[in-house]
């Protein structure tokens, strides 16, 4: 299996160095080989040559089986101009590898329970929400501009879809929704916007194709408030690429711990790309504090959906559960009564607790 590795900026490099220490490990347990390749992307990226997304970076990753991110962007590099940024660097890639699906699981850890913000009779058992954003289309990559107008300065941005787009990864988030709960909540505006009543038409159109999945529609600003109020009413949410954006921050925190949380963004093939869905945190970068195990947690998602192996994504979860459970906390999840260690220390320990099933 050939992985592009990209550990970007911040704590990016201090967090991919212990995914590397778990995939490792899966190799020797699992006897799975990887080759590694490591490229440049984000901050870093731009340091070295200028541009936020080398083209030998995207190439590197158009031919591997799966890309590994770790996190881009800085303040260093927040005064430069839109396309030159970090994050440009990060919606290039994820266009130039049709990476129009992004899953972002909201896992509420039990050992955790007393980080969430909420009170624990709403969280009930747990939570264990799949948020499916569509990442290639809509406002983020609409017609934008700016001009002089009559009266001053204007500037735009376009909501656009087909109904092509809205259907590929409608009918993804269905198939994730038939291995799970077999509820789909599908997120929109359609009482304003044009965009959405599309959107609802394409999802309602295709639903008949899965009959053992039951498909709700709500509206956006309902379905932030339904978030807080009774979190447990949601499976699988598929919403638009700004929709998601926000609720996706809104859905994590749900759980108390941004850093636990991982993520994969799939196309119609390979390569698919993992990352933590946390940032760069570059005031914590390389001092050993920053929590791994979100990034960890996005190699168990490559062996599910690029490698298709499910024994090798269990044993990776399975790790991090019996670290939690025997006490072990970064920093950011740390509870009174815990042991407090740093990011090498988790990701050794999580990579030394990998077993074969
Ligand atoms: C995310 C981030 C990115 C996005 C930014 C950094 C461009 O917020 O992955 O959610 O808006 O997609
Ligand atoms: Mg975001």
């Amino acid at each position: 299996m050939r992985i592009a590795v990209i550990p970007g900026d911040g704590i990016g490099p201090d967090i991919i160095r212990q995914a590397l220490k778990v995939l490792d490990r899966i190799s020797k347990v699992y006897e799975i080989d990887f080759e590694y390749q490591e490229v440049l992307m984000g901050g870093a990226a731009i340091d070295e040559t200028g541009r936020p997304l080398p083209e030998e970076t995207l190439e590197v990753c158009k031919s591997s089986d799966a890309v590994l991110l770790g996190a881009v962007g800085g303040e260093k590099w927040d005064k430069l101009p839109g396309h030159l940024r970090p994050e440009a660097g990060l919606l290039a890639i994820r266009k130039g590898l049709g990476l129009f699906a992004n899953l972002r699981p909201a896992i509420l850890f039990p050992q955790l329970k007393s980080a969430s913000t909420l009170k624990e009779e709403v969280l009930g058992e747990g939570l264990n929400i799949m948020v499916v954003r569509e990442l290639t289309g809509g406002i983020y990559f609409g017609q934008r501009g700016r001009r002089m107008g009559p009266s001053g300065e204007e500037a735009w941005d376009t909501e656009f879809y087909t109904a092509h787009e809205v259907e590929r990864v409608a009918r993804r988030a269905f198939e994730i929704a038939g291995k799970r709960g077999k509820k789909l909540m599908s997120i929109d505006k359609a009482n304003v916007l044009e965009s959405s009543r599309m959107w609802r038409e394409v999802v309602s159109g295709i639903a008949g194709d899965y009959p053992d999945v039951r498909l709700e529609h709500m509206y956006v600003d309902n379905a932030a408030m339904q978030l807080i109020r009774n979190p447990r009413q949601f499976d699988v949410i598929v919403t638009s690429n700004m929709f998601g954006d926000i609720l996706s921050d809104e859905a994590s925190m749900l759980t108390g711990s941004l850093g636990m949380l991982p993520s994969a963004s799939l196309g119609e093939g390979r390569p698919g790309l993992y990352e933590p869905v946390h940032g760069s945190a570059p005031d914590i970068a390389g001092k050993d504090l920053a929590n791994p195990i979100a990034a960890i947690l996005s190699t168990a998602m490559m062996f599910r959906h690029s490698f298709n192996r499910e024994d090798a994504a269990a044993a990776v979860e399975t790790a991090v559960e019996k670290v939690l459970d025997q006490g072990f906390r970064t920093v950011d999840i740390m509870q009174p009564g815990m042991t407090r260690i740093g990011t090498e220390e988790m990701g050794d320990r999580i990579a030394g607790g990998i077993t074969k099933n």
